[in-house]
């Protein structure tokens, strides 16, 4: 059933005035080369290099090669006629050694992606720090030590002075649940560690790595907003005993990254084994950490349902929680699920925005990434029919809409992703684009779910989903752009 016939009308279909219409990515994603112009190694380089860490003995050395093929991402942007790109900068193109000499030849790369963008009327989002440490800073300790937060202060100066001219928004850190939780606790991320003491330190930097790069954006780049981006994830207890579990979750995964921003402290109830230990936390950190942002990012995935049980009572699919005996992971099999293995949970997304449209006291929220992995493919007509994505999409806007419509201040929807590429761990066989890429050639091609993005982002309203068999359409060039409205002028140069 279609958007129309289940009973909207076409006004509440429409975004509001100014909604932002975006696409994201990360460097090591996308860039490639990793030997190039001077770029230092990350700890992503290296992490991919470990036999058994990536599926395949997959790297990023190549991936989509955006590198190389700057235009080539400009057209696709243009394509699908967004008003925003959400990038990251890669920290070791910049400053190859962590902190200390700037590389000019990978501002210069920057410079030319966001002077291309601005030329076609496309807002440039930065990312600070989307993941690829540098692995000079990881050799001095990597987020454990406070030296690397420094350092984050570092870059966003630099990047603030090159580039603030024209970067209308800035995201300072990319779930930092993820660096902490997959790279110093389960060590399924670079840098591979498993230590609960490290993660709890890295906690601590990583939130302060934020409040250094807010106070170097908010110096070198006034005029542009700046903000986090969280993974803020739902826990959905079962039954009775499991609820004890999902609010201890609750604090693990949300409240310790959301808390030090939104209130200037760690959860009380933080599992102990991480939380910061106080003499990590120096005079005047809260504060720098709990400084005003002009909006919260919010990446949108799945929730998760915890059952009460134990290792002994696993059921197919089921796992246990790590940290927390006597509950599991549960997928209630009624749930539809993505190639990753993710429920498919629209309401989800509405119930966390109102939460943090709460708990924020109703500062702007950004839908910084949302999307699926899909096992896509080019049929022999030449075309990619990837309508889970559509339906995807499609039902995750239904969910912004309702936000909208409880008051929830949603000022733009960044699609995750642009395009197929490097997804950590998973490698390349997970493809979360919106355009395909044939790795090793590197071309692209638009899926269907692109013209329907497209149709979506320049009418400013959820579109209905085309029926299975069309054929996809391009709509013709109006001229028009999705939703640039509402983000601020880029300052007039210095
Ligand atoms: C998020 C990451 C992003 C991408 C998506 C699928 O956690 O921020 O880089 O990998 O997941």
């Amino acid at each position: 059933m279609n958007s129309l016939t289940s009973g909207g009308s076409q006004d509440a279909r429409r975004f509001p005035e100014g909604f932002v219409w975006g696409v994201g990515t990360s460097s090591y994603q996308i860039e490639g080369a990793v030997d190039e112009d001077g770029r230092g190694r990350s700890i992503w380089d290296t992490f991919a290099r470990t036999p058994g860490k990536v599926n395949r003995g997959d790297t990023g050395d190549i991936a989509c090669d955006s590198y190389h093929r700057l235009d080539d991402d400009i057209a696709l942007l243009e394509g699908l006629g967004v008003g925003a790109y959400r990038f990251s900068v890669s920290w070791p193109r910049v400053l190859p050694g962590g902190s200390g000499p700037v590389n000019q030849a990978g501002l210069d790369y920057y410079r030319r992606l966001v002077d291309a963008l601005v030329q076609h009327g496309i807002k440039p989002v930065a990312t600070v720090y989307h993941w690829d440490l540098p692995q000079a800073l990881e050799d001095r300790g990597g987020w454990a030590s406070r030296d690397t937060a420094l350092a984050m202060g570092e870059l966003a100066g630099a990047l603030a002075e090159a580039l603030g001219d024209q970067v209308a928004m800035w995201i300072t850190i990319n779930e930092p649940l993820q660096t902490v939780q997959q790279g110093y606790l389960n060590g399924t991320h670079a840098p591979g560690r498993r230590d609960p003491a490290l993660a709890a330190a890295a906690i601590h930097h990583i939130m302060l790595a934020h409040g250094y790069a807010t106070a170097a954006l908010r110096a070198g780049a006034s005029g542009a907003i700046v903000g986090p981006t969280m993974d803020t994830q739902p826990f959905n207890a079962l039954d009775e005993d499991a609820t004890a579990v999902a609010l201890a979750l609750d604090a693990e995964y949300n409240r310790v990254y959301l808390d030090p921003v939104l209130r200037g402290s760690y959860p009380a109830d933080l599992r102990a084994d991480l939380m910061p230990p106080d003499e990590l936390i120096q005079d005047g950190d809260m504060a720098l950490i709990s400084a005003p942002i002009d909006f919260l990012g919010l990446n949108y995935y799945r929730p998760h349902y915890l059952r009460s049980g134990d290792w002994a009572d696993l059921r197919l699919g089921e796992h246990p929680v790590a940290g927390w005996p006597g509950a599991v992971h549960y997928m209630p099999p009624d749930l539809p699920r993505t190639v990753m293995g993710w429920a498919v949970v629209p309401e989800g997304l509405r119930d966390v925005l109102i939460r943090l449209d709460r708990e924020s006291g109703g500062l702007p929220i950004y839908i910084t990434e949302n999307g699926c992995a899909a096992d896509d493919y080019i049929t022999p007509e030449g075309t990619v029919d990837d309508h889970e994505r559509i339906a995807y999409i499609h039902g995750h806007l239904e969910a912004v809409l309702e936000a909208l419509a409880a008051g929830v201040n949603v000022a733009g929807y960044f699609h995750w992703s642009l395009m197929d590429n490097f997804e950590w761990a998973e490698g390349y066989r997970r493809r979360f684009g919106l355009h395909y890429v044939e790795f090793g050639s590197g071309r692209r091609l638009a899926k269907r779910s692109a013209a329907f993005y497209r149709e979506v982002a320049i009418t400013n309203t959820l579109v209905p989903e085309p029926a299975l068999a069309a054929p996809g359409r391009a709509l013709a060039d109006s001229g028009q752009r999705g939703g640039d409205a509402e983000l601020p002028e880029a300052p007039a140069a210095v």
